[in-house]
């Protein structure tokens, strides 16, 4: 498949992506958290029980890996055996945005930065070698009374650019992914104001770099309230605040937008995107749709236990997941 070809199966109704890119540590975490032991193999084990359930007749297009899955030729053969398009998570994590040593620590904001590795551009071959159609890589945004910085938002939106035009010019389709998070007490109007310059200063630098965003995919969060605020707003209104913020700041040739659930739960995830796209259909948008992990493999896992006896139950579960998402980014939940 060319770029072109990746580019718009991501983005056609009625796919959707499932993000099962979990660092190492992160899923240690995850698997700690309902007391599977954390290894390698467990890791390949986990993802093979996504690769296995039939999640491309339920609405599945791609599955986002952290690269050391790619080390598995089993695991990613199971998945393309399906038509299921890779798509490698390539950034490595989170560092400190300023340097501790010489800021006073008042001035510190407590805030971090996307990293990459040096030799990104071997790497990108290496991955695409191995499989990969597609990366991502995501930058993450907090509200607080001080943050995010313009700094940061401008030092994040230059490293979204230069990993999406690399990604391209490796022959692979890029998903930018700023993510403003939902923890803290903020409003709806505040995580729209905030989303808005984030994406703003994303898509000055992108274009900057004359990338071709009919081949890109824009992995945003949905704007909601703070998860610590109580007063949540309904689903129509999450979801026409999400449109219009939408609407005005993403290139209109994107090839696709794919939301992440940020920790919102599942139903409620479901629900959010449902409304987000019938809303999008009036206006004649149909490129919106899912990139959810939590909302779509947490409940899975927490079935699963690592138990040979789970695994049927596990990957039905999984797969009404993802028939929930497909519905939902067709308006039809
Ligand atoms: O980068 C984040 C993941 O790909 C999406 O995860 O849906 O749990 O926020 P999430």
């Amino acid at each position: 498949m060319d770029i072109a070809e990746v580019a718009k199966k991501l983005s056609t109704p009625p796919g959707v992506i499932v993000a099962a890119d979990e660092s190492p540590s992160t899923m240690k975490a995850r698997f700690d958290a309902v007391g599977i032991p954390d290894s390698f193999e467990m890791r390949v084990k986990w993802r093979e029980l996504i690769a296995t359930a039939p999640i491309a007749d339920a609405g599945a297009v791609g599955v986002i890996l952290h690269p050391e899955m790619l080390e598995s030729a089993k695991l990613i053969e199971d998945l393309k055996k399906q038509g299921i398009i890779i798509i490698v998570k390539i950034d490595s994590g989170l560092v400190d945005f300023n340097d501790k040593q010489s800021l006073p620590a008042e001035a510190d904001k407590g805030e971090q930065t996307t990293k990459f590795e040096e030799n990104i551009d071997e790497l990108l071959a290496k991955w695409k070698s191995q499989g990969a159609g597609a990366t991502k890589f995501r930058s993450v945004f907090k509200i607080t009374d001080t943050t995010p910085s313009d700094e940061l938002i401008a030092a994040n939106a230059k490293v979204q650019a230069i990993l999406a035009k690399k990604t391209q010019d490796a022959g692979l389709v890029p998903m930018i992914e700023p993510e403003v998070l939902r923890t803290g007490n903020h409003t709806l109007e505040k995580d729209a104001e905030v989303t808005s310059k984030v994406l703003k200063g994303v898509f000055a630098e992108v274009d900057k770099s004359g990338l071709d965003y009919s081949l890109a995919i824009l992995k945003p969060n949905m704007i909601t309230a703070g998860e610590d605020n109580p007063n949540q707003k309904s689903v129509d209104e999450v979801a026409r605040t999400t449109l219009k913020v939408l609407m005005e700041n993403v290139p209109e040739n994107i090839s696709g937008i794919n939301f992440l659930s940020g920790g919102i739960n599942d139903e409620l995830s479901e629900q959010y995107l449902n409304r987000i796209c019938q809303l999008a259909k009036e206006k004649g948008i149909e490129n919106i749709s899912a990139s959810f992990g939590r909302a779509i493999v947490a409940t899975p896992l927490k079935i699963w236990l690592a138990k040979d006896e789970n695994l049927s139950a596990a990957q039905e579960a999984l797969v009404k997941r993802v028939q929930n998402s497909s519905l939902a980014r067709q308006g039809k939940l």
